[in-house]
Formats: structure tokens, C-alpha cells, sequence
């Protein structure tokens, strides 16, 4: 049997920086950024150096690390109030995953219990938050693939993987588990339109683990379920409301919809930090709406043409009563909605 490839770690600590890969350039290239400010680290989640939900939550927390480096040294008052403000700037850099907000809130906790703030405190909150990610995302997938009989055809959406988290990955870590134990006969993988995560980034994690994958347009996927027998689509979230409507990249809700009338079934992978508690429902969740250039530069456009508006959503809300599986790492939830919800994540933000 072919030797299993370790995770790809698409960002890591080393010497008081943080090193990421620059995701915008795979897979032409592996560029890797060295980043040692929290404005960096804003630059790079907001430019999409490193994207998904999880992955920024950790890198954010990384760069509560680096705001408190830099004020090491000035009067106690201050540093707080500088770091305080990195973390606004950190927070607001990607409204819609709620990853973000989860682990700047796990930071500020450690903030507030050490004055003046504690560099070696703060980065062993961060390192325990990208520890516990990999973790998570491991007992996902064993979940998760216990659910795929032999044979099964899956289709995944975006990039979910080891660049979209601390490592392995929420629905392409169930994918990876499931293929390893025998059970998938075809992945589809979807490319994803505007950015390419599909095309560029998930293609390029199996082709690397030497998983085969078959890429087809977005719009291809309701051709391919009516004809390829896709007994699952597994996507990851980006937030997920209390009663179990989830925002994720766009053109998932397409898919569930598609999902439903085809009979394939639908799985939504993601840890608790993607669960925000506080929101009723889907519609509350804030939408990133991202720059029209994405569009233009898709289309070989260097420029909008006259008169011609455009609209740039990066994500959209499956209703919950399109989602068959919710797999975390608490267990997994068949049929979310309101009641179940509540009581697997009655402690979550
Ligand atoms: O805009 P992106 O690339 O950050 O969007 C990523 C997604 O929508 C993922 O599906 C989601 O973050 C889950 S990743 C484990």
C-alpha cells in the first residue's frame, strides 16, 4: 500500500514570526510569506494569502502574538489599548467566518489575565488553538467517512483541506479518510468561481497526496449528479446559526438544492468555532461581499465594460433543512435545526 504523505501545514511559528504559504500564487507557485507585524497578518487574511474559516482564526491568533511582541517594551496602559485595536483590525479583516472572532476571543481572555500582557502566553493560546484545530479535524473525519459506504461518488465545493485549516482538513479531511479506507469510487471537485479554490487549491492538495479527483465547472454539478450517481456533497462552513442554517462559499446552496432534488445527501463538515450561537438564523449572518475585479479578472478582463455593473457575493446560506449531516467534533447531527443545535453546542458562543 502506497506510503500516506503527511499534511501539507500551509502556515507555522518559527523564530518569532509567522511564515504562511501565499495562497494566491498555488498552485503555479509555493511562495511562502514571513509575516511579523498584525498588520501584515491583516493584509494577509484580507487579500486571501491564507483563506478558510479555520485557518484565519488561527492565523489571527498568531497575530495577537505579533501585535504584543512589537509593544513589548512601552508603558503597560498603552500596549494593551495597541493590542486591543490590532485585534479590531484582525476581526474586521474577513467578516463572514466566525472562526476569526472565536479564537481573537480565546486571545483576549489570555490578554486580560496577564498585565503587563504575556508574549509566551499569548502564543501558547495560539499554538493550543491550532493544536486543538488538527485535532478537530482528525476526529471529523473518522466521523465523517464512518458515514460513506463503499463505492460512493462525492462531490466537494471550494477548498476545505489542509490550506483551509490547521491541517488535513473538515470535508476534504473526510474525503481523504474515506478514499484511504476503500469506500469512494470518484471525487468531483467543483473550481469554484471566482477565486479558483476548487481549481487551484484543492486540485492541487490531492494531486499532491495523490488522491484522483475530477474538476468540473460550477455549473456542471447538477449534470453531473443527474448522471454520476453522486451519492454525497461534502462542504465545509464558514458559520453556522443556531438552527443550523450555514453560510459557506458561494454557490453551496445551489448544491444542496440540486443535492435534494438528485436524492444525493448532503454533509456539512465543521468544528464547534464555526457555530456562532448568538445568530437565530442564516439571515443574520453578515455576507462578504468581495471586489467585482475578481469577476473581470476570471473573464481575462483587465476592466468592467461601460455600463456594466457586477456583484461579487463570497457567500451564501443553506437553510438547514437542506443539510442531511452536520458533523463536528462534538458528534454528528442528523437533521440540524433548532432543538439538536442547542443541545450539542449549548456552551458555544
Ligand atoms: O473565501 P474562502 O476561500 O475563505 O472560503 C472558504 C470556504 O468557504 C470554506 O468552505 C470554509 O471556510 C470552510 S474551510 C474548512
Amino acid at each position: 500500500m502506497a506510503q500516506t504523505k503527511a499534511d501539507i501545514r500551509s502556515f507555522y511559528w518559527r523564530d518569532d514570526t509567522l511564515h504562511i504559504l501565499d495562497q494566491r500564487r498555488l498552485p503555479a507557485l509555493e511562495t511562502w510569506l514571513i509575516l511579523d507585524s498584525a498588520a501584515q497578518v491583516v493584509d494577509a487574511i484580507r487579500d486571501m494569502c491564507v483563506r478558510g474559516a479555520p485557518a484565519i482564526g488561527i492565523v489571527a491568533a498568531y497575530g495577537v502574538v505579533l501585535s504584543a511582541r512589537t509593544q513589548t517594551g512601552k508603558p503597560m496602559a498603552l500596549q494593551q489599548r495597541a493590542i486591543l485595536a490590532d485585534m479590531d483590525s484582525l476581526a474586521q479583516a474577513r467578516p463572514t467566518a466566525v472562526n476569526l472572532r472565536w479564537a481573537l476571543q480565546r486571545m483576549r481572555y489570555i490578554l486580560e489575565q496577564h498585565s503587563p500582557p504575556s508574549v509566551a502566553a499569548l502564543l501558547a493560546e495560539a499554538r493550543a488553538i491550532h493544536r486543538q484545530d488538527i485535532e478537530q479535524n482528525q476526529r471529523m473525519a473518522a466521523a465523517g467517512s464512518a458515514l460513506i459506504v463503499p463505492e460512493s461518488v462525492v462531490l466537494t465545493h471550494c477548498n476545505t483541506g489542509s490550506l483551509a485549516t490547521g491541517a488535513h482538513g473538515t470535508a476534504l479531511g473526510v474525503i481523504r479518510n474515506a478514499w484511504r479506507a476503500g469506500s469512494i469510487r470518484r471525487i468531483f471537485a467543483t473550481e469554484t468561481r471566482p477565486w479558483l479554490q476548487g481549481a487551484r487549491l484543492t486540485a492541487w492538495e490531492l494531486a499532491r497526496d495523490g488522491i484522483p479527483a475530477t474538476l468540473i465547472i460550477d455549473a456542471a454539478a447538477a449534470v453531473t449528479m443527474q448522471r454520476e450517481h453522486v451519492g454525497w456533497i461534502i462542504v465545509g462552513a464558514d458559520r453556522i446559526a443556531a438552527n443550523g442554517d450555514v453560510a459557506n462559499k458561494i454557490g453551496t446552496y445551489a448544491l444542496a438544492v440540486m443535492a435534494r432534488h438528485h436524492g444525493a445527501r448532503f454533509m456539512v463538515v465543521a468544528p464547534s468555532s464555526s457555530v456562532d450561537m448568538r445568530i437565530p438564523d442564516g439571515g443574520h449572518i453578515p455576507i462578504e461581499y468581495r471586489d467585482h475585479e475578481e469577476i473581470w479578472k476570471a473573464a481575462g478582463l483587465e476592466s468592467p465594460l461601460p455600463g456594466i455593473d457586477a456583484r461579487n457575493p463570497a457567500f451564501d446560506i443553506t437553510p438547514a433543512e437542506l443539510v442531511d449531516m452536520l458533523v463536528t467534533e462534538r458528534g454528528i447531527i442528523e437533521k440540524p435545526g433548532r432543538e439538536n443545535m442547542a443541545k450539542m453546542f449549548e456552551n458555544v458562543g
